[in-house]
């Protein structure tokens, strides 16, 4: 039975995260900042659910969790990195509190637990699997979102150098990188015209929790054994181009957009 641990357990995706483990039978550490919410999930997810309430800010918070779980329920073979905070600050009104907290929680963390990981599993001779969740953000940003987008980004490539150094060991590290998913989420909140406006996608249905989480589970899991240093899109194809651009228009196209006739006739199609 895999041991598992999870951060961001309370929230959404975490949550969903643990959900899916626990489906497949796995021995679950849930953690998160909010203890009544983890008691929650944990409490949802029955006997074999333990919850360690830590706040990821804090320096040593991260290793700790990782090694208290450890010594707790025996060895950790999957860690997901849930936790996330994606508050909206734009670039000009950023101060070093602001941005600390920010990359402590996105980035920081998720690289201390993955560190504390890894020195145990390579002590033990162990192999194990490592999950950061990303963001579509992390190719590109949008107002509001810049130092968010600097963390995922950041984060993707943290994610490929700990693939780079651990594989010999037999660990991997991979990112699920999600699109919008509506989680309700009490420290996340956001508008619901920011819902509206980020929804679209080439696939035509909202995303939902369980979808990143399925994502998750495979990537972590032994059908994904050769896989490492990736960072997995789960976004409907949001990711792939700007769905809600006009059609360049050409001569003859009923599809196109009117809007590219004007242009077109002055300028030329813009690229
Ligand atoms: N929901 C989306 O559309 C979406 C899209 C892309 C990426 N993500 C990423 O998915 C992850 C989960 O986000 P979510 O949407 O489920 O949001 P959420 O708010 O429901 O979950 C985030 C969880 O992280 C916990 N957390 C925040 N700060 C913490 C700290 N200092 N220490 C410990 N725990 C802390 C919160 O208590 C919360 O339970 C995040 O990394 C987020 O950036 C979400």
């Amino acid at each position: 039975m895999a041991h598992v641990l999870v951060t961001g357990a309370a929230g959404g995706i975490g949550g969903a995260v643990a959900e899916e483990f626990a489906a497949q039978g796995a021995l679950l550490t849930l953690s998160d900042r909010d203890p009544e919410a983890l008691e929650r999930t944990a409490a949802r997810l029955g006997g074999k659910t333990a919850a360690h309430a830590a706040d990821l800010t804090e320096p040593d918070a991260p290793a700790a969790l990782v090694e208290e779980a450890w010594a707790a329920r025996g060895p950790v073979d999957v860690l997901v990195n849930a936790a996330g905070v994606y508050p909206s600050l734009d670039m000009a009104e950023v101060d070093a509190r602001a941005w600390d907290r920010l990359f402590a929680v996105n980035l920081r963390a998720p690289v201390l637990t993955t560190a504390a990981f890894a020195r145990l599993a390579v002590a033990g001779g162990r192999p194990g699997a490592v999950v950061n969740i990303s963001s579509g953000s992390a190719l590109r940003s949008r107002p509001g979102g810049g130092p968010y987008a600097s963390s995922k980004a950041a984060l993707e490539m943290a994610t490929r150098a700990a693939a780079l150094e651990l594989g010999e060991h037999g660990i991997r590290v991979n990112a699920v990188s999600p699109g919008f998913v509506q989680v309700s989420s009490g420290c996340n909140p956001v508008s619901a015209e920011y819902a509206a406006a980020i929804g679209a996608n080439p696939l035509g249905r909202p995303g939902s929790p369980r979808d990143i989480a399925r994502a998750v589970c495979w990537i972590a899991g032994p059908d994904a054994s050769w896989i490492t240093g990736e960072v997995l899109r789960v976004d409907g194809g949001s990711s792939t181009g700007a769905l809600h651009l006009p059609r360049i228009w050409q001569p003859g196209d009923t599809r196109a957009t009117p809007l590219a006739a004007s242009a077109a006739t002055t300028e030329g199609p813009t690229p």
